[in-house]
């Protein structure tokens, strides 16, 4: 049974300025949005970095592109409105505020909806200062707030800081792995330490030398660190990942590592055909709104779907999450392989296809 969220109201204030909203109007979608989604409107284009939201919105009409945020094929000032829920994380948000500066039309509005706590009312005077123009702000319910600011024909020179959100650096953890990443990635700045763990353990696990051959899937694979960590040039990957900033950083990633294969966009790989020999998995705790037990599952039942009759599929997880109960019906052999007291390591064989 699917679980559905509540009903989020922030989101639900944006869908009703969207349908208030003039032609040549933005909608700038992240993962701090809760479906379902409205039914399209012909005026308004919509760029999102989650694949899933993309899918969704193009079979149902909407005018969308799937990017990590690249508006370079919009031209400057030319937009009457920008809608934005504003992101959880302040590189995207300060980024997109800087957008807003260069793609308004004189006299075009900015629209921030958030929380309080999530720093909108901070937010909203920065974006005023950026664009030059007007503060508007209305006060809804709760700690939720609208904020109209409006672009002045002179915007500021001063750009917010976004820790210059659209380019890959290369940062290093304490053991000296190195590796490409960038803000609007989950966890950029960190190598996730159950992932670690589970490449730590692998040949173990496995029962077998690394790094691996084969057919090797990446399911959920971030900027690509298990793959970098695990499969030998001779491998030949998939790599996948809903996150358009993940996919940016994994390409980069398995290139300078000299590793064949390729990285594709899908929703816990629902546009992939298989079958792998090996899948690597450290699944997301939640995508969105979407709650930890359905992304899991759905994690799981790809795993299955995609794996050979003999292969191996791999997985990481919080040790309070009950992966092996909810593997039960889609694997006819499951192994806990090591628990270190954060992490547990599962190995699933036998896919019930
Ligand atoms: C816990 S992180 C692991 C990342 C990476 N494999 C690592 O080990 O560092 C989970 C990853 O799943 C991705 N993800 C979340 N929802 C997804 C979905 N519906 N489909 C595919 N990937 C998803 C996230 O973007 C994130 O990169």
């Amino acid at each position: 049974m699917t679980n559905r969220p509540p009903v989020d109201p922030a989101s639900s204030l944006v869908f009703r300025t969207l349908h208030n909203s003039p032609d040549d109007s933005l909608w700038l979608v992240d993962e701090n949005i809760s479906q379902p989604l409205p039914a399209a409107l012909s005026q308004i284009q919509a760029i999102t970095n989650r694949f899933d939201l993309y899918q969704h919105m193009q079979e149902t009409g909407w005018m969308c592109y799937f990017s990590d945020f690249d508006l370079s094929h919009l031209p400057q000032r030319s937009l009457a409105r920008i809608v934005l829920r504003i992101p959880k994380e302040k590189p995207l948000t300060h980024y997109l505020i800087n957008q807003a500066a260069l793609l308004l039309k004189d006299q075009g509005e900015l629209i921030l909806i958030g929380d309080k706590s999530e720093g909108i009312r901070t937010y909203s005077q920065r974006a005023k200062e950026r664009l030059g123009g007007q503060l508007s702000e209305t006060k809804m319910n709760a700690g939720l707030w609208f904020a109209n600011i409006t672009c002045a024909a002179q915007v500021s020179t001063r750009e917010l800081d976004d820790q210059r959100y659209t380019q890959l650096r290369e940062l290093s953890d304490k053991s000296g792995f190195s590796f490409f990443s960038k803000p609007g990635l989950y966890g950029w700045q960190k190598v996730d330490q159950g992932s670690a763990f589970l490449c730590d353990e692998l040949a173990t696990l496995l029962g077998q030398p690394t790094p691996l051959s084969g057919r090797i899937l990446d399911l959920g694979c971030g900027f690509g660190y298990l793959s970098l960590r695990s499969a030998s040039t001779h491998a030949h990957l998939t790599c996948t990942d809903n996150n358009a900033a993940a996919l940016r950083a994994c390409r980069v990633n398995l290139d300078h590592q000299g590793l064949k294969g390729e990285v594709i966009a899908s929703d816990a790989g629902n546009s992939l055909n298989g079958p792998y020999d090996t899948i690597l998995c450290n699944p997301p705790f939640h995508t969105g709104f979407a709650t930890n037990s359905d992304i899991t599952n759905r994690f799981i039942a790809a795993a299955a779907r995609l794996l050979t009759d003999d292969g191996n599929a791999c997985f990481v997880v919080n040790k309070h999450i009950g992966l092996e109960h909810k593997a039960g019906p889609h694997f006819g052999k499951i192994r806990l392989h090591a628990d270190n007291g954060h992490f547990k390591l599962i190995h699933l064989r036998q896919p019930r296809h």
